[in-house]
């Protein structure tokens, strides 16, 4: 059991560790590319895992998304994320990858350009919630990353459309960091109430292109990579209560950091996000080797 040091203590306190919280910190970008629910701050795992020895094998088994594995990546330390959400599993497979801002833009565009156009859902919300052109070009990036071949690039562009699915409407339509109509951005909320909502307050979903949206959020979280990517990061979906999760790791876990474990909240935002991820028993993530980040091709 790691000893609750001061450092930790005032990481966990309320108020202090908001002195100069890390995630407003552009060079921390990667690690808020996507929100997630009741993510805690990266002052924690930083706290905990600043005095670990450099050979310290980091294992976060509720990793949600990878706040334990991108400290530890910072700190060049490796790590083992288990998490039993495929949504938490894309988010956190991006924080130990690299890629470069070209690479991922062309990904975008030639996932655009090569995959057929899908017949779009329908509901009153879904017209809503996005212009039916922007809502296009998202289902063909979806449909093109689920048969793409897994590579660092497609890790993280996946976690970036994650991360600007739905978010609060900008006011010039150049400067937009998500495709959404209005939406909070941690989560989406339900349908009848999101569409009451917007008939009611008469807002439209603005007609976006996907590739700037996604142009621009990638050149904020690419704008530092943490320096130490030598560390090593497996990330797999499944149980963690499961041994066959914890199987084939050369070494034996040597710091565990990690939350409670929360069941994901079922809701609107559960679904939206689901689109964009595989399926957690999907042939091709299954037949993939499991490939520490490093070892992935950009
Ligand atoms: C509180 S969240 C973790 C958030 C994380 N600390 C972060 O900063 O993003 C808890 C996570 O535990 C996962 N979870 C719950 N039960 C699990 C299980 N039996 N095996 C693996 N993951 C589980 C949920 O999917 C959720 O992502």
């Amino acid at each position: 059991m790691h000893r609750i040091t001061s450092a930790v203590k005032e990481a966990l306190t309320p108020g202090k560790s908001a002195k100069s919280p890390l995630a407003y910190d552009a060079q921390h970008a990667l690690n808020a590319v996507c929100p997630y629910f009741t993510m805690f701050p990266l002052e924690f795992p930083l706290a905990v895992l600043r005095s670990a020895p450099r050979n310290a094998f980091v294992a976060d088994p509720f990793c949600g998304r990878g706040t334990t594995i991108y400290a530890a990546r910072y700190l060049g330390l490796k790590s083992l994320g288990i998490d039993s959400s495929p949504i938490a599993v894309a988010i956190a497979q991006a924080k130990a990858v690299s890629s470069t801002l070209g690479r991922v833009v062309r990904l975008a565009e030639s996932l655009l350009q090569e995959t057929r156009k899908p017949v779009l859902p329908d509901s009153d919300f879904w017209r809503r919630a996005y212009h039916r052109e922007t809502l296009s070009e998202l289902c063909r990036l979806r449909d093109g990353l689920a048969v793409c071949s897994e590579t660092q690039t497609s890790i993280l562009l996946r976690a970036i459309l994650l991360g600007v699915l739905h978010g609060p409407l900008s006011k010039a339509s150049d400067r937009a960091g998500y495709l959404s109509n209005q939406m909070p951005r941690t989560f989406a909320p339900k349908p009848d109430y999101a569409t009451r909502y917007w008939r009611s307050q008469r807002l439209k979903p603005p007609q976006l292109n996907s590739i700037n949206v996604i142009r621009r959020k990638a050149e904020c979280v690419l704008k530092f990579i943490p320096p130490k990517a030598s560390s090593v990061s497996f990330i797999r979906c499944g149980d963690s209560r499961d041994a066959e999760s914890y199987r084939y790791l050369s070494r034996k876990i040597s710091h565990v950091v990690t939350s409670p474990h929360l069941w994901v909240l079922v809701h609107c935002g559960k679904g939206l996000e689901s689109a964009f991820v595989r399926r957690p028993n999907d042939q091709s993530r299954r037949a993939r080797p499991d490939l520490s980040a490093s070892q992935i091709p950009v």
